[in-house]
């Protein structure tokens, strides 16, 4: 009988040709089929794997071998301080993201009971992010794709969150007439010949979430004077965007009359979050 730590011993050397992450990958399925958590996995590493076990994990290493990512295998990712459910429905929200959701609470007072809209909500994890962050909060998420909310609904179940209302629709026409103190979007934004989306990873992803025209902006070009509309007086548009994408965001946020234009930069010092204000007196 095959023991966990000989199995991931094993399967580590399997994909590691093919994942960055392997042991993290492996670990990840190990927690999963053998329903461990971080803090036991370790001392688990004995136990016998009965067949069932064995055969689900073999099943997923062969998904993880063809290049499926993690997430969509074990069906979940971690975000901010939630664990969200995710499928090829869905976006895998990503690091970045997490980005915004920092830019957000720093504009805002959690304690007010102001109105959000996350447009392009995917699996809510920006909505619902902001919404476990701050419950006073008014939030609504749009998307266009149906399925997507489907899921964004049941991570509201999920993590416990009631202050977050999905709607569909495209864009703004999701919330006609109405206004917000903030407006967040992680858009899709890349160039539809961007050998990005060849990559094995966002294959498996819809692709109406990643590509967006010719250059990456077709999307960010709809929203952005549109959302200046429905901004009330003061009110932020925050922007997640592509690596290479600051100068033309701050121009199409310039040229929309937003304010105190600023950007946000990850980790490797990138601008991936571009942010601008509506004036507070609008002539
Ligand atoms: C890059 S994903 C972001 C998902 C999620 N907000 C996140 O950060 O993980 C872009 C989202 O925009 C949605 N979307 C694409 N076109 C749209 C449209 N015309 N109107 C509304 N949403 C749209 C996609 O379905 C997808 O969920």
């Amino acid at each position: 009988m095959t023991t966990l730590d000989e199995w991931i011993t094993k399967s580590v050397k399997n994909i590691i040709h093919i994942s960055e992450t392997a042991h993290l990958d492996v670990a990840i399925l190990a927690r999963k089929v053998c329903m461990l958590d971080r803090s036991t996995l370790g001392a688990s590493s004995h136990i016998r794997l009965n067949e069932q076990q064995l055969e689900s994990l073999e099943y997923f290493l062969t998904r993880r071998l063809q290049g499926e990512p993690i997430a969509y295998i074990v069906g979940e990712k971690d975000f901010w301080t939630l664990t969200l459910m995710v499928n090829r429905d869905t976006l895998i929200p990503r690091p970045e993201t997490e980005l915004l959701v920092e830019c957000v609470l720093e504009k805002i007072d959690c304690q007010k009971k102001i109105r959000i809209l996350d447009l392009g909500t995917g699996s809510g994890a920006i909505a619902l992010s902001l919404g476990k962050e701050c419950p006073r909060l008014d939030i609504v998420g749009t998307d266009i794709s149906q399925k997507a909310l489907a899921v964004a609904t049941t991570n509201s179940k999920l993590n416990g969150v009631s202050n977050v209302q999905f709607i569909s629709g495209n864009w703004l026409d999701a919330v006609p007439g109405q206004q917000f103190s903030i407006i967040a979007c992680n858009p899709p934004y890349i160039a539809n010949n961007d050998r990005q989306i060849e990559t094995i990873h966002t294959r498996f992803e819809p692709q109406s979430a990643l590509v967006s025209g010719e250059d990456g902006l077709e999307a960010l070009r709809h929203i952005i004077p549109l959302a200046y509309e429905a901004l009330l007086p003061g009110g932020w548009l925050i922007l997640e965007h592509g690596y290479n994408q600051k100068p033309s965001v701050n121009n199409l946020l310039s040229d929309a009359n937003f304010a105190s234009i600023t950007h946000a930069s990850d980790l490797a010092k990138t601008a991936r979050v571009s942010m601008g204000q509506k004036a507070q007196r609008v002539k």
